[in-house]
């Protein structure tokens, strides 16, 4: 059985199909790339994946649940991980505790916490642990105790990679996460991709524009365009399909 099963996914806006009758299938531990041009419903479809839109037509099943119509918070909690186009951090919150609050997020024992339980002290012992394996992972270290917002931009997009995957998510889903980097913030972030599916073996579903970096990392390839998936291969047959190189890659790949 597949992580996830996408059937027939549309979403519309008024008059617009963002995604319009997606199918996918998504394998454990599989690197998907998701390409196509601005506009083309990527990141909507994430934001389907994830519960926060709910889909016109379609469904959604993810191990083995169907979660259509589940909420952000419970689909986050079967271990669904993700990062937004845009950087979302608690900015004056430090590096450290960016990550600590997306552990407090998951299977929070509210009572627990209110009294300061020995259960709480407990919990809170692994949290720590557990923020300093994802710092030490992420070499985020050194810049634990700073704010979030006093680090450089390609920083701040790692420890938001290290704060999605502080639930321990089966999946997870990176919404541009080489936007605005620098060829050499790029390559670090590249190879942080695929230590991530090394050391976590998880699934990770990138949108990037930046082709080096989905060709080299991704097992495979789907291209959507005008909300439809037009092309779902390997990076080679996506690279050399006519229907692909007319519609996005303009033949520069
Ligand atoms: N909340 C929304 N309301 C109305 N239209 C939206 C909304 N979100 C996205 N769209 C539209 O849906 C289409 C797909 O957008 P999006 O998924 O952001 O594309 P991509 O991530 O591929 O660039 C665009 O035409 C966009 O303007
Ligand atoms: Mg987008």
């Amino acid at each position: 059985m597949s992580l996830l099963e996408v059937e027939k996914l549309t979403k519309n806006f008024g008059g617009l199909q963002a995604v319009a009758n997606v199918s996918l299938k998504i394998q454990r531990r599989e690197i998907l790339g998701l390409i196509g041009p601005n506009g083309a419903g990527k990141t909507t479809l994430f934001n389907l994946l994830t519960g926060v839109y709910a889909p016109t037509e379609g469904f959604i099943v993810f191990d083995g649940q169907n979660i259509t119509k589940s909420k952000p918070n419970q689909i986050a909690n079967l271990g669904v991980g993700r990062t937004f186009q845009n950087i979302r951090l608690f900015n004056q919150l430090t590096v450290a505790e960016n990550i600590e609050v997306a552990l407090h997020q998951q299977n929070a024992d509210l009572l627990s916490e209110i009294f300061r339980l020995p259960l709480f002290s407990q919990q809170q012992k692994i949290r720590q642990e557990k923020v300093a394996q994802l710092l030490e992972f992420f070499q985020l270290a050194d810049y634990a105790n700073l704010p979030a917002n006093s680090l450089a931009y390609g920083l701040q997009r790692r420890l938001e990679i290290a704060r999605a995957l502080a639930s321990a998510p089966k999946i997870l889903f990176l919404d541009e996460p080489a936007a605005g980097m620098n060829p050499s913030e790029t390559k670090e972030l590249m190879d942080l991709i695929l230590k991530i599916h090394d050391q976590y073996q998880i699934a990770i579903v990138l949108i990037e524009h930046d082709m080096k970096l989905v060709m080299n990392v991704c097992q495979r390839v789907c291209v959507l365009e005008y909300g439809r998936v037009i092309k779902n291969g390997t990076p080679y047959e996506v690279q050399n399909d006519p229907r692909v190189i007319a519609a996005y890659l303009g033949g520069d790949v």
